[in-house]
C-alpha cells in the first residue's frame, strides 16, 4: 500500500499537534529541502532505478528497459555519474556494492574500497613536528590518493551478474561526454569559495572547471573528450586498461608529481589491486534482516547497532511525532558511534569483533544504558563486546567528508543493487587525470597512528583500506525477499540518514519519498544535530530539557531508495541533492 506523500504526512502531523503541541513552530516542508520538495514516490511495476542525477538515472533506465540486469544498469549509471556529478564519485575512487540475487535469494557484498599504497605507513599524515597535518593540507595533492577500486568493482560485478555487452554500458557516458552535458546547480554552487580555490590548484581541473578563468555556470554545456577516450579504452579492454598501461602511468605520474604534497601510489599498487567479496553483515530488526557492507565499512555494523538498540523500544507506536522516539534515536547513535570509533577498521589488518558488536545479549545490555528521561553525557564509552581484541585500540575520530553518491536499482527479475560510491571530499584530491578526478580516500584513515602508546585500529598501514561510513543497504522480509534498497552520501552521518529512513519506512509506514524528505536528526556521540529549516528544529527545546546539547545545521543527505510493496516498486530520491527515480 502506498503511504501518504510528505505533504499529506506533514499536514496530518500538524493536525496531530506536531511534537507534543508545538506544530505551529514548524516551517512548511518546502523550506526543508529547497529542491522540489513535496513530490510523490515514483511507482512502477517492473523495474526501478534511483540515482543522484537525471542523466545517470536515464542511462540506468534505458539499460533496464532494454532487458539489462541491475548490474548492467549500475555500470552505465556509475559512468554517467562520474561525468555529470564529478565532485562525488567515479573511476578515480572506490565503492561498496550490496547485491541481491533473485534466483538464489543470496545477498553478496563486494568491497571496491581504495587501498593505501604499499609504501605508506602510520606517519603518512603526520607532520615533521609530530602533529597531524591539517585536513585540507592533507587532502589536496597526491598524498591522499588511494588505489582506486571502482573500475574493478564494476568489472567483477558485471562478470558475475551482467547480461549486456560490457562495452555498450559505457556508450551513454561517452555520448554525453562528447556531445556535452549541462552543468547542474549543485555542481555550479560548488565552484566557489574555498572549494574553488582548492580545485584550481592543478592545471587539469583548473582548465576544465574554470575555462578562461571563469567557473562553469548552471546550464553551461560541457564536453569532456579525455573522459570519453578513457571510457573507450576501458570499454574495449576492461579494467586492465585502467590498472596497467597508459592510464596507470598517467595516474601514478600525476600522484607522484604534485609539488607540495606528492603521493606514494605506484604502478605495483594499481597492478595488484583486488576487489574483495566480504560476508554481508545482517542485523535482525522487527522480523526483517537489514543487510549491508561490513568492515572496512563501519556502515552496516553501526546502522545495525542503532536498529538493534532501538528494537528494545516501541518505536512503531511512538511514531514520528514523538519526542521520545527521536531522543531514543539520538541516544542509540551515541552508543553505536562509541563502538564504531574504537573497534571498526579494515578487518584484514585489525581484529574487528563483527559478531560481538551485533550479539543480541551485548546489544541488549547496551540498550539498558539508555534512559528515556535523560540524555547520556557524550562522549559515551565504547562497550565490551564478546569476541573482541579491541582493547588494544584507542578511539579515533577521522573526518570522512560527504563527497559521495548512492545508487539503488531493482531489475525486472527482482535483482537488487545498493551501491555507494565515492571519491571522498568534493572533487577528491583535486587531481584530474584523463578527464576524471582522483580520490582523497586515504584521509578517511586516522591521521594519528596512536594515542598515548595505544594504536588506533583505523591507522594507515600499507595495503589497508580506510574505514568508511558508507552504508549501502538491502532489507529483506521474513521470506528473504527484498523490501527496501537504500543508501546515502554524507560522510560519517550516512549511518544516521540510512537508519532514519529504514525506521520511517518499516516502523511508521511512510512511503519512501516521504521517509527520505523527512528532516534529519543525527548524533555521532556528541551534540545532537537537527536539520535546519525542517520540522526537526521544533525538537530543540524538548531535547534540551532532557539534557541534549543541540546544534541546528544543514544535514545534507543524498539518499536514493526503492521500497517494494505488495502493489508496486516505489522509488524515492533526495531533494536535498539532484536525484531522480525512474521506473516502468
Ligand atoms: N569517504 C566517505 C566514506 O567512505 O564514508
Amino acid at each position: 500500500m502506498k503511504a501518504p506523500s510528505f505533504g499529506i504526512a506533514v499536514a496530518a502531523f500538524a493536525l496531530l499537534g506536531g511534537f507534543q503541541a508545538i506544530a505551529q513552530d514548524r516551517p512548511a516542508p518546502e523550506a526543508a529541502t529547497g529542491l522540489g520538495a513535496d513530490v510523490d514516490a515514483v511507482s512502477a511495476q517492473n523495474f526501478m532505478v534511483a540515482a543522484a542525477n537525471p542523466h545517470a538515472t536515464q542511462a540506468g533506465y534505458d539499460v533496464l528497459a532494454a532487458g539489462g540486469t541491475a548490474i548492467d544498469a549500475m555500470v552505465a549509471v556509475q559512468m554517467v555519474l562520474n561525468l555529470v556529478e564529478p565532485q562525488s564519485s567515479g573511476i578515480g575512487g572506490g565503492a561498496f556494492l550490496v547485491y541481491y540475487d533473485a534466483a538464489t535469494g543470496e545477498v553478496t557484498t563486494l568491497d571496491g574500497r581504495e587501498t593505501a599504497p604499499m609504501a605508506a605507513d602510520g606517519n603518512l599524515f603526520m607532520g615533521p613536528d609530530g602533529e597531524p597535518m591539517g585536513f585540507w593540507q592533507a587532502v589536496v595533492g597526491g598524498r591522499s590518493v588511494g588505489t582506486p577500486g571502482t573500475v574493478m568493482l564494476m568489472e567483477v560485478a558485471h562478470d558475475r551478474y551482467g547480461a549486456s555487452s560490457w562495452a555498450d554500458l559505457f556508450q551513454p557516458a561517452i555520448d554525453l561526454a562528447e556531445n556535452g552535458f549541462e552543468v547542474t546547480p549543485r555542481l555550479a554552487n560548488m565552484l566557489n569559495g574555498d572549494t574553488a580555490t582548492r580545485l584550481q590548484t592543478y592545471e587539469a581541473a583548473r582548465d576544465y572547471f574554470f575555462p578562461n578563468g571563469t567557473a562553469l555556470a548552471v546550464g553551461d554545456v560541457v564536453q569532456n573528450q579525455p573522459f570519453a577516450d578513457t571510457l573507450r579504452a576501458i570499454a574495449a579492454n576492461g579494467s586492465s586498461a585502467f590498472y596497467s598501461g597508459d592510464l596507470a602511468d598517467a595516474i601514478v605520474t600525476a600522484v607522484q608529481s604534485t609539488e607540495e604534497n606528492p603521493g606514494l601510489l605506484a604502478l605495483d599498487d594499481l597492478a595488484s589491486y583486488q576487489v574483495i567479496e566480504r560476508p554481508p553483515v545482517c542485523q535482525a530488526y522487527r522480523g526483517y534482516q537489514v543487510c549491508g557492507m561490513g568492515p572496512p565499512s563501519s556502515g552496516a555494523l553501526t546502522v545495525g547497532q542503532i536498529l538493534g538498540l532501538l528494537e528494545h523500544f516501541d518505536l512503531p507506536s511512538m511514531g514520528p511525532n514523538s519526542v521520545d522516539a527521536w531522543h531514543l534515536f539520538a541516544e542509540a547513535g551515541k552508543l553505536a558511534y562509541a563502538d564504531r570509533g574504537l573497534y571498526m577498521a579494515d578487518s584484514d589488518f585489525v581484529s574487528v569483533p563483527v559478531e560481538g558488536l551485533l550479539d543480541p545479549a551485548y546489544v541488549s545490555g547496551r540498550a539498558q544504558l539508555i534512559s528515556l528521561d535523560q540524555a547520556a553525557e557524550p562522549p559515551v564509552a565504547a562497550g565490551d563486546p564478546p569476541w573482541r581484541e579491541g582493547r588494544l585500540w584507542a578511539p579515533d575520530e577521522s573526518a570522512e567528508l560527504p563527497g559521495t553518491s548512492h545508487v539503488s536499482i531493482i531489475d525486472a527479475d527482482g535483482n537488487a543493487v545498493s551501491l555507494t560510491t565515492t571519491i571522498e571530499s568534493a572533487f577528491g584530491s583535486q587531481i584530474m587525470v584523463d578527464g576524471f578526478l582522483l580520490n582523497n580516500e586515504l584521509t578517511d584513515f586516522s591521521f594519528r597512528p596512536e594515542v598515548d602508546g595505544r594504536l588506533i585500529a583505523n591507522r594507515v598501514q600499507p595495503g589497508k583500506r580506510p574505514r568508511s561510513s558508507m552504508a549501502p543497504t538491502i532489507v529483506l522480509d521474513e521470506n528473504g525477499e527484498v523490501v527496501l534498497v537504500v543508501g546515502s552520501p554524507g560522510g560519517s552521518r550516512i549511518i544516521g540518514y540510512v537508519a532514519q529512513t529504514i525506521i520511517a519506512v518499516l516502523d511508521w509506514d511512510m512511503d519512501i519519498q516521504s521517509a527520505i524528505e523527512m528532516g534529519h536528526i543525527n548524533n555521532r556521540n556528541g551534540a545532537t544535530d537537527l536539520e535546519i529549516e525542517t520540522e526537526m528544529v521544533a525538537l530543540q527545546p524538548h531535547l534540551e530539557a532532557r539534557g541534549h546539547e543541540v546544534n541546528v545545521r544543514a544535514l545534507n543527505s543524498g539518499s536514493q531508495g526503492i521500497h517494494v510493496t505488495d502493489d508496486a516498486l516505489l522509488g524515492g530520491a533526495d531533494p536535498r541533492r539532484e536525484g531522480v527515480a525512474l521506473g516502468d
